[in-house]
């Protein structure tokens, strides 16, 4: 039997047979603001909060203050889980670089992960996000080197959120395939109804050892839970 961590979003995990496999390597996309960073941190709160696994966040947009504060205003208190998440932002990472001068970037970002996941055991990894993960990282080969770190990242043990951005006008869900490199991807989006309210909407596009639907379905996030509801609108699936 695959093993699972649930997204804990209620109603989505059992249209995942239960949640992610482990050791896999998924994208989270969407438009921005359409609630990537919090449905991750969500993954990893709930997973600590109930004693199931515990997370990594590397958040290379926002600062740890940034991105805590903004999860306590949804309810995810940081005290709570102390002990069994950890959030890592650029400025932690600046000091590593500093001490490693003559690797690249990659190679102390690789080293730095694979030393917090030896001293701390994670289960759960987050990286947010791939757009700055590749300006940071300067790839000049995108595919291939996306191809190693993905087989890195399932080599280490550890099960991968990897936050990602797409561009309101476009039809694909990656720049450099890694669609298909990914073992699954979950897509996020906001719809527009009748020109005044917005309806918030998630979808498993692909997910490797899963029998799920691909069916869109309208996220909420009530009481301090995600969940999700069939399809309030008859938006068009675009
Ligand atoms: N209870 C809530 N508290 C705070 N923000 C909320 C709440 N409910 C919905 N939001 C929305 O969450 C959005 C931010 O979520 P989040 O930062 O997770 O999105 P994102 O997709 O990661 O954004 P970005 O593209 O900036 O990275 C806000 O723009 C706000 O509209
Ligand atoms: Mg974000």
């Amino acid at each position: 039997m695959v093993e699972r961590f649930a997204t804990y979003i209620e109603g989505f995990d059992d249209k995942l047979q239960g949640g992610i496999p482990r050791d896999s390597v998924v994208l989270l996309v969407g438009e921005p603001g359409t609630m990537k960073s919090s449905v991750a941190f969500n993954f990893l709160y709930h997973n600590a909060v109930n004693d199931k696994a515990k997370g990594l966040y590397i958040t290379l947009e926002q600062s740890t203050n940034s991105l805590s504060q903004h999860m306590s205003t949804m309810d995810m208190e940081f005290d709570k889980i102390m002990d069994k998440v950890e959030i890592v932002d650029m400025g932690l990472i600046r000091k590593k670089m500093k001490d490693l001068k003559d690797h690249t970037w990659m190679q102390v970002f690789k080293m730095y992960v694979k030393s917090l996941k030896d001293s701390n055991n994670y289960d759960l990894l987050v990286i947010d996000s791939l757009p700055v993960l590749d300006v940071l990282a300067k790839f000049e080969n995108p595919r291939e080197e996306l191809f190693h770190l993905f087989e890195w990242l399932r080599d280490l043990g550890i099960t991968t959120i990897l936050v990602s951005e797409m561009n309101p006008d476009s039809r694909s869900y990656s720049k450099y395939d890694e669609d298909f490199l990914a073992d699954g991807i979950l897509y996020l989006r906001m719809t527009e109804l009748g020109g005044v309210s917005v309806e918030r909407h998630i979808r498993c596009v692909k997910l490797r050892s899963t029998n799920h639907n691909t069916n869109f379905y309208t996220l909420m996030f009530d009481n301090g839970k995600f969940k999700v509801t069939k399809m309030i609108s008859d938006a068009k699936e675009r």
